[in-house]
């Protein structure tokens, strides 16, 4: 068969790039590994950036979102003063700091949507459950993607282009053969998601000497939460009895409770790592997403990068088949790159800030512990440090890079 874009991966990369590339008149299929309900039901990011649902709006996607999102206009930084002192908050007030906020709303949710919207309400394709995906020919006008459909049967899918979206553990990232950066940190975080009303609406990221928590939402009913935990934990070797305790210790500060309810999955463990692949093309395939780049969740940004990526990718592909020019695509990896870095560094100064390193190491002795209280105490304190955080956390305007 054959189609303009072949797309690898229905994650929010794979999956918004079908639906932008739909809405200017171009074909594509997506190929995606797992079924359409485990997709739909993955627990991952949380955070849209204004920049992300201003796009999702544009493309006629963000009805539930509009419904249904959290609009929050800041978040809490919670740490102590003093070694051993009592937590406070320190609220970043993002409305006032650069006049923009962040929507609270899950990725699976995302997820959901766009598949309703490609395949329910506009018949197009994605395939599920596929298998053995190759890529060829990238060099030449006419590459192509071989892969098992769920029957068993084999395909050969043509095209133009292919995009590589297919995140970490795809393969897209291995026919590009970029040069890999990257930073693997000493921790994981241990994920929650508990039936249990939230107390504050907006999210408390907490440094704790016992290592960094996060509070987050889902909805009115649904919290969710994070523990810095050693990079090898097992989800299972934590009971439920002690994950509560230890969010209740590291989340304590007055006037704030911490409703406790049943878990609705069970707990999972993230390792954490920065990482960057570069070049993000070769010929006639587009890496997007965290196919080529990875971030530690701390600034929320790995969904949010993932959606910028393609909105590139979609103009490049726009303006290749209304003007036969290439431009876009030449340019596409050094556009993409520098929010990439940026976000890189976000989420490296977010994660270095808040949580605990070993006390045998540089960042966790002595003088690392008081680098960290005297970049979060600047940061709560300076109006131009506040402002910072608050540009980047919301998510700079695509393109301002
Ligand atoms: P993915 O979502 O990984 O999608 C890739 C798709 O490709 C998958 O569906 C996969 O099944 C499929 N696939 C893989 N290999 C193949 C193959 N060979 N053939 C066909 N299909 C294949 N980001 C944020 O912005 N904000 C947050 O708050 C946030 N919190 C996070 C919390 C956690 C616990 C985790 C794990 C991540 C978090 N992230 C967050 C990161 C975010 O989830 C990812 O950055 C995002 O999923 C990237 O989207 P993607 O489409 O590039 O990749
Ligand atoms: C969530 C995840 C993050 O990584 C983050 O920084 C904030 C919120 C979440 O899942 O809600």
């Amino acid at each position: 068969s054959r189609t303009q874009v072949g797309i690898v991966g229905a994650g929010p990369a794979g999956l918004v790039l079908a639906t932008l590339l739909a809405r200017a008149g171009i074909d594509s299929v997506v190929l995606e590994a797992r079924s359409r309900a485990y997709v739909q039901a993955r627990v991952r990011a949380g955070v849209l950036e204004a920049p992300t649902v201003d796009l999702l709006r544009e493309a006629g996607v963000a009805g539930r979102l509009d419904r249904e999102g959290m609009p929050h206009t800041g978040i809490s930084l919670r740490f102590a003063e003093t070694p051993g002192g009592p937590a406070e908050d320190h609220r970043i007030d993002f409305a006032d700091l650069v006049g923009r906020g962040i929507t609270v709303y899950g990725q699976q949710e995302v997820v959901k949507d766009l598949l309703a919207d490609r395949i329910d309400d506009a018949g197009l394709p994605v395939e599920f459950e596929v298998s053995g995906v190759e890529i060829h020919d990238v060099t030449t006008d006419a590459p192509s993607i071989t892969y098992t459909a769920a029957d068993g049967t084999a395909h050969r899918l043509r095209c133009d282009v292919v995009a590589g979206c297919d995140g970490f553990h795809g393969t897209a990232r291995s026919v590009v053969a970029p040069e890999i950066v990257e930073r693997v940190y000493p921790f994981g975080w241990l994920g929650v998601l508990a039936q249990a009303a939230p107390t504050t609406d907006e999210l408390v990221y907490s440094h704790h000497d016992n290592g960094f928590a996060l509070y987050s939402m889902r909805s009115p009913e649904v919290t969710r939460l994070y523990l810095q935990v050693p990079p090898d934990t097992e989800a299972g070797s934590w009971s439920e009895a002690r994950i509560w305790d230890e969010l209740q210790t590291r989340l304590a500060c007055d006037g704030f409770t911490l409703n406790e309810g049943e878990l609705l999955e069970k707990p999972s463990v993230t390792g954490m790592r920065s990482m960057v692949a570069s070049p993000m093309r070769h010929g006639r395939l587009f890496l997007a997403g965290d196919a080529a780049h990875i971030v530690p969740p701390t600034g929320a940004k790995g969904m949010n990068l993932a959606i910028a990526d393609v909105r590139v990718l979609a103009e490049a592909v726009e303006r290749f088949y209304r003007d036969g020019d290439e431009r876009g695509f030449d340019d596409y990896s050094a556009t993409c790159l520098r929010r990439v870095w940026r976000a890189e560094h976000f989420s490296w100064f977010m994660t270095s800030m808040l949580h605990r390193f070993d006390s045998s190491t540089e960042a966790g002795d002595p003088f690392g512990v008081g680098l960290q209280r005297s970049q979060l105490r600047y940061t709560v304190t300076s109006r131009a440090a506040a402002t910072s955080l608050a540009e980047n956390y919301v998510g700079l305007p695509h393109g301002a890079v």
